[in-house]
């Protein structure tokens, strides 16, 4: 048994990978018994796929039209293609992991450029939203089956200060799912992905600011919930999130899953492996019931040595369902209970 095989008949189960593993035989296996689908955890994002050298040394020739390179993010297309796996693109528009130049008149690099104006960002967003879909949907057709298009755009009185909203303005959301819209084949869903949405107030903004105006033209196929928990964060809260998103007509996917826990005992592990039991019970009550039309739920790494959690709680964490070694833990089995329960 596996995660894939045995969430088959409820969505697809996917994992965030670095692009060091896809030259490790043991563990190109281990993804493909265990997952039907991957993110490139950093690869897909603007500052991997934009071509620096090439759009600073000729800024005139690429002003409206930036120069991108997919040499990153060949190897996991490839990977994903042979092996009948789908890719989470993740993501087209975001404050973060987006270099500074790109927003700049003339690309220039220096820290205190002047931002280019709203009609050559809009030309760029547009540019770059048609070359990094239309190139992927050509050499890797069907493949990709989501989209973030925009990724952590809203604060509780509104929309993040971001060189997105600077440069081009209020609309930039809606813009870009204007263009991704245009541009992806019908059948790749449109994805607006966050996290803490969990909390009260960021469900009731996400609605406000971002799904209220997308869904009203139509533009937006699901809502993303990152789902980065620790060990406190409140399943009820969580439940009613679910079924909050699952009330409007989007699919949801949870697409950035893990459980922050910093001791590794066994008896720690042991209440990870229920926590992620009952996440898991929510989830496919949801399903079941029809009350959220879950598609795809998706780990944040492969295993406990490669979770990001470690670096940013500034602690080591043991967040997800394989060891360092890829060895399953408790939480493993528990996740496959889950499902048992089900059957
Ligand atoms: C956010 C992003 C991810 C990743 C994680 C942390 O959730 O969406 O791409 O960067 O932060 O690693």
């Amino acid at each position: 048994m596996s995660l894939r095989k045995k969430y088959q008949p409820y969505f697809k189960m996917g994992a965030a990978i670095p692009g060091r593993v896809l030259k490790e035989e043991s563990v190109l296996r281990h993804i493909t018994e265990e997952y039907d689908s991957i993110t490139c955890e950093n690869d897909m994002k603007p500052e991997n796929l934009l071509d620096a050298a090439a759009n600073q040394a000729q800024p005139e020739k690429y002003d409206r039209n930036p120069a991108l390179t997919f040499e990153k993010v060949e190897p996991y297309m490839d990977f994903a293609a042979a092996n009948g796996i789908g890719v989470r693109g993740h993501t087209l528009v975001w404050h973060n992991q987006t270099p500074r130049w790109f927003f700049t008149k003339d690309y220039c690099a220096d820290e205190d450029a002047p931002l280019a104006d709203r009609k050559t960002m809009l030309a760029r967003l547009e540019s770059y939203i048609r070359t990094v879909v239309e190139t992927t949907q050509e050499r890797w057709p069907g493949v990709i089956y989501a989209w973030d298009v925009v990724n952590e755009a809203v604060l509780e009185e509104g929309l993040r200060e971001s060189l997105w909203l600077r440069s081009v303005g209020e609309d930039f959301v809606l813009q870009a799912f204007r263009f991704a819209r245009k541009y992806v084949k019908p059948g790749t869903a449109l994805f607006y992905n966050d996290y803490d949405t969990f909390l009260p107030w960021k469900r009731e903004a996400v609605y406000e600011y971002i799904l209220k105006p997308l869904l009203a033209e139509g533009l937006v196929d699901g809502m993303g919930m990152q789902t980065h928990l620790t060990m406190e964060t409140s399943l009820e809260e969580y439940e009613t999130s679910l079924r909050y998103f699952g009330a409007l007509p989007l699919q949801v996917q949870i697409t950035e899953l893990d459980i922050h826990n910093p001791d590794a005992s066994d008896s720690s592990m042991e209440r990870l492996a229920r926590r992620y039991q009952k996440l898991f019970e929510i989830l496919l009550q949801a399903k079941n019931d029809r009350t959220a039309n879950i598609t795809g739920v998706t780990f944040w790494g492969l295993g406990d040595d490669m979770s990001w959690l470690s670096a940013f709680r500034k602690e080591r964490s043991y967040p997800l369902l394989f060891d360092g070694k890829l060895r399953p833990k408790k939480a493993y089995y528990a996740v496959l209970e889950a499902a048992d329960e089900k059957e």
